[in-house]
């Protein structure tokens, strides 16, 4: 039987068009980006790998799941300015267009810190500590010239990272001993000259505990007396099973609210392993017992484990969700497990599942209860 050519024409539409349905209808597998829309930006922070594409099964998770990115280390002074004989911004570049390819909200990450700066920045010819006033116009003229190339591009930006010690006095660093606490201002006031309509943002670690919290409401207030642009508070969320507890965090997130700026979980992650810091830098290897002790989980995670971490990763989405007018930006460092940097700290060599998608790129449990917080609500 000779089939009419129309007949034929509309059984491969009929095809191509089920096919379409199935890969929309099919992929079952919701986006966070999507299920949040409604409350806050959804990050996440990408390696260079990632930056370049080169692993499809990390280009497809952050394409999908993700409407804003940080980079996680290429846009740091090291890697940007490793010495002074000049810039290489060819990482930094590509991160951008990354990010601008697919419409996403892009986070600078970070100008002035005291980790990951080259130490010529902070010397003098003979190698001793340079002058206030050289490395304020240091300070300057890096702050001018990465955000001043993205500028306009680049939508926030982490002017000021980790000033503060753990009772919320200043942190001593170089910039801090060699400039002094104007520092911070000097830091805010050359990003928003260097780009008017980029979002200012100071973050630091363990936010959510009181003794630092009071810090930072001081950082902030006296950013605002001095009629300087800040937009927001990030709090990086490197945390654990056992810390911070859900009253501290709900707390921490009032408080920074109640100063009129945006508040953001910037650095998300919840390590299951044991928090031991007496261990750092130790060689787990050296004892079976010892291994055992620190790396409970070397070949994956027990399903009372996964359970565990789905249900306090819902219990912290229950609170974002609860203040999403207050908080903007939701981004977690890395993409699948085998990225997180907790694999390798406080000790080197262990193996953590501290995100949403394991390391076969697949979503794991905690994926699932994030995803019901806000479908339960609806
Ligand atoms: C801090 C920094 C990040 C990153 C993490 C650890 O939180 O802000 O850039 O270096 O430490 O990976």
């Amino acid at each position: 039987m000779k089939l009419h050519k129309s007949v034929i024409n509309a059984v491969v539409c009929l095809a191509a068009l089920s096919a379409v349905v199935c890969l929309a209808g099919c992929d079952a597998q919701p986006a966070l980006k999507d299920v949040y829309a409604r409350d806050f930006l959804i990050g996440a922070a990408l390696n260079r790998e990632q930056i370049y594409e080169q692993v499809p099964a990390e280009t497809a998770i952050v394409t999908k799941q993700f409407n804003s990115i940080t980079p996680e280390n290429v846009l740091k002074w090291e890697k940007l300015y490793p010495d002074p004989n000049g810039y290489n911004f060819d990482a930094a570049d590509k991160f951008v267009e990354f990010g601008e390819k697919n419409n996403m909200f892009i986070v600078g990450h970070t100008l002035v810190w005291h980790y990951q700066t080259p130490g010529w920045v902070f010397q003098d010819a003979d190698s001793g500590d340079t002058d206030r006033e050289t490395l304020l116009a240091r300070m300057k003229d890096h702050i001018f010239t990465v955000v001043g190339r993205y500028k306009g591009r680049i939508h926030g930006w982490d002017v000021v990272n980790e000033a503060l010690d753990p009772n919320g006095n200043m942190r001593n660093t170089k910039w801090f001993e060699i400039i002094g606490e104007d520092y911070i201002a000097k830091a805010f006031e050359y990003a928003h000259e260097a780009d008017p309509n980029a979002e200012l943002y100071y973050n630091d670690f363990d936010m959510w505990k009181p003794s630092k919290f009071a810090g930072v409401v001081r950082l902030v207030k006296d950013l605002q007396a001095k009629g300087i642009r800040i937009d927001g508070v990030g709090m990086q969320a490197h945390w654990g099973f056992d810390y911070p507890s859900l009253e501290e965090l709900e707390a921490a997130i009032l408080v920074y609210s109640q100063l009129g700026v945006k508040v953001m979980m910037t650095e998300m992650e919840m390590s299951v392993l044991p928090y031991v810091r007496k261990y750092t830098g130790a060689d787990i290897t050296e004892t079976a017992e010892l291994q055992k002790e620190l790396n409970p989980y070397p070949d994956g995670l027990p399903t009372e484990m996964q359970e565990k971490l789905a249900k306090r990763y819902a219990q912290f989405f229950s609170i974002f969700h609860r203040h999403a007018d207050r908080i903007s930006r939701v981004t977690f460092w890395g993409v699948q497990d085998g990225n997180s940097w907790r694999n390798n700290w406080p000790i080197r060599g262990r193996t953590d599942y501290p995100l949403l998608f394991g390391r076969d790129c697949k979503p794991k449990p905690a994926f699932d209860t994030v995803i019901k917080v806000v479908q339960t609500d609806k």
